[in-house]
């Protein structure tokens, strides 16, 4: 008894610690992403291992604020601040308290281990693979078992072949022709495994006419969204801010990039490279560190990859920010991606299919007060079709 109740103490604790690391994760990514990074010098240093450099209390004054305790003549702040060719850190006194420093740290700590997996969207997907995985055993089934009736056939022929001695090659084939020709057995199989490997193809070509999944186009810049958002825990809304509060989520300009890439001119993957063809966007001269005066700034081109037709309506913040539907559920797992492939349909089928599966979350949520005085409040299932989802003028112009 005594050792369960100490597994559930453990177990408990555990759960905590997550949640703890949780709440870092947000406020790291809501205040210090705009200077750090876990593994890369941005702004400020990589604060992998930070936790290793100086005592917990001192982090604690640090991150409150870094500028009295320079003053106040601290030699490690004094050091770091010089390194950093004195830019100032901000003051985050009376915004966070120890225990959000406290989280900040755990998260810090745990993310040079673990990567984060998505498997949200994975299960998107899944039906569909399912689906496209029972044709494929039908098929082997079929194929094997023609084998088998064709293997059993050159069995018999050969047989023959033994009785027969005189008789030469060609002959030979000619005669197992015949014989499977003859097999009506035979026969009916392999008509049955062409009608299915010719529907199978039609089904497959017509169900992706004007469907792009997996669309993946080669990008002017290598940009890496697993560097960046992944390995880099770069928030998303860092580059796509508009997605919060607009029908469009948005591609960042080169002076986005500018803010980390004034430092940081060599990738480990690709060096200068590059890195080279943002300033060679913006004009900067990277061994000076300044911009190239009268310079003629050259938009990068990005190639789009995700692509309504124009007769349809979609909105970003709708979803995002009223739905509290995350990137992930529609985008994949883009943290993870070195080069963006298009990840769901985009179909009608699509959003249909998740505005009837889809409850709404309502609580607390002003937009939805007009539509609850008509639905039942004490309802826990709201689905996105009760308040109109489904209506082809909501999506339709
Ligand atoms: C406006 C940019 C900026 C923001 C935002 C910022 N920092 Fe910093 N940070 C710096 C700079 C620059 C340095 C280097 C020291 C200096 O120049 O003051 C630094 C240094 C540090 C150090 C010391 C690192 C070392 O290796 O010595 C820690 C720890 C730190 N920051 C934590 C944080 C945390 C936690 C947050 C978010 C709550 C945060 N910083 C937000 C710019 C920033
Ligand atoms: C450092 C900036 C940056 C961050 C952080 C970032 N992105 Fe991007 N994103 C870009 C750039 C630049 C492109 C255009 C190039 C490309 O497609 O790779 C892009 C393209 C995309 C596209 C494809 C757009 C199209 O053409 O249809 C999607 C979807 C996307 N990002 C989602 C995300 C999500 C989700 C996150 C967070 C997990 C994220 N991005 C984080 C910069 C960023
Ligand atoms: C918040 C900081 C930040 C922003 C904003 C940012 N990057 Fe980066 N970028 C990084 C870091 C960190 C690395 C990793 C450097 C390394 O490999 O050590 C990096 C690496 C790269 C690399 C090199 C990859 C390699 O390994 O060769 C390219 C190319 C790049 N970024 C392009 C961009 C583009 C384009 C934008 C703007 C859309 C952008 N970055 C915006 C932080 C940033
Ligand atoms: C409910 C599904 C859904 C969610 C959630 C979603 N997107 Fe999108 N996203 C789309 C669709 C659909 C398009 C194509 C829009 C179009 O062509 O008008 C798109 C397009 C984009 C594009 C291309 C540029 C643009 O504005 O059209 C980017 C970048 C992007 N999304 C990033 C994000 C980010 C970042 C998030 C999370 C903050 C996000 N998306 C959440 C469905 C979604
Ligand atoms: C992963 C789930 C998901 C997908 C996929 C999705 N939606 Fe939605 N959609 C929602 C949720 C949740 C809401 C409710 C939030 C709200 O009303 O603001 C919503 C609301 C809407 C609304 C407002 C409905 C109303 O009555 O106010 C429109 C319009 C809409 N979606 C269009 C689209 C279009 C177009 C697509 C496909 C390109 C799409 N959605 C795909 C989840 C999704
Ligand atoms: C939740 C959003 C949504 C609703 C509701 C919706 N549609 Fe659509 N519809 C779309 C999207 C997105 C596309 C584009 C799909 C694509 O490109 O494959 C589309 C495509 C179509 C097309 C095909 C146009 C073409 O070029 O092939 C027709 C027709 C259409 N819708 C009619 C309707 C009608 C009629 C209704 C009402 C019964 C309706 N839609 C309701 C999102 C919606």
């Amino acid at each position: 008894m005594k050792h369960i109740f100490s597994i559930f103490l453990v177990l408990f604790f555990i759960n905590d610690i997550q949640a703890d690391t949780d709440k870092g994760e947000a406020l790291f990514k809501q205040h210090c992403t705009q200077c750090h990074a876990i593994n890369a010098r941005l702004v400020g240093p990589a604060l992998k291992d930070v936790h290793l450099k100086y005592d917990r209390e001192w982090l604690y004054s640090w991150v409150k604020n870094s500028a009295a305790m320079i003053e106040a003549g601290d030699e490690q702040a004094i050091a770091i601040y010089e390194e950093y060719n004195r830019s100032p850190m901000n003051a985050y006194e009376g915004i966070l308290n120890d225990e959000d420093i406290e989280n900040v740290l755990l998260y810090i700590e745990s993310s040079g281990n673990d990567a984060q997996s998505v498997d949200e969207g994975e299960k998107v997907n899944q039906s569909e693979e399912e689906d496209k995985s029972y044709t494929l055993i039908i098929t082997i089934f079929l194929i094997l078992g023609a084998l088998v009736f064709i293997l059993d056939n050159v069995k018999n022929t050969l047989k023959s072949v033994a009785k027969e001695e005189t008789e030469n090659i060609p002959q030979f084939l000619h005669k197992s022709l015949l014989m499977f020709s003859k097999s009506k057995k035979f026969l009916f199989l392999s008509f049955l495994l062409l009608i299915v490997i010719i529907t199978n193809a039609a089904w497959e070509g017509l169900s992706s006419v004007g469907v792009y999944t997996n669309y993946q186009p080669e990008q002017p810049i290598k940009f890496s969204h697993k560097i960046h958002a992944g390995d880099n825990g770069i928030d998303c809304n860092y580059c796509h801010h508009t997605a919060r509060e607009s029908k469009h989520a948005g591609i960042p300009s080169a002076n986005i990039c500018m803010n980390c890439h004034t430092y940081i001119n060599e990738g480990s993957v690709d060096g200068d490279k590059e890195i080279g063809k943002i300033y060679d966007a913006v004009g900067f001269d990277p061994v000076s560190r300044t911009y190239i005066e009268g310079y003629e700034k050259k938009p990068i081109k990005w190639i789009r990859i995700h692509n309504l037709p124009d007769l349809a309506y979609f909105n970003h913040a709708q979803h995002v920010e009223v739905g509290k539907v995350k990137c992930q559920t529609c985008h994949g797992p883009i943290e993870e991606m070195d080069e963006v492939y298009q990840f769901a349909e985009l179909t009608m089928g699509w959003c249909i299919d998740c505005h009837r599966t889809n409850s709404v979350q309502y609580d607390e949520n002003k937009y939805y007060e007009n539509h609850l005085t008509k639905l039942d409040k004490n309802s826990k299932h709201v689905h996105v079709e009760d308040i109109g989802g489904l209506e082809c003028g909501k999506c339709h112009y």
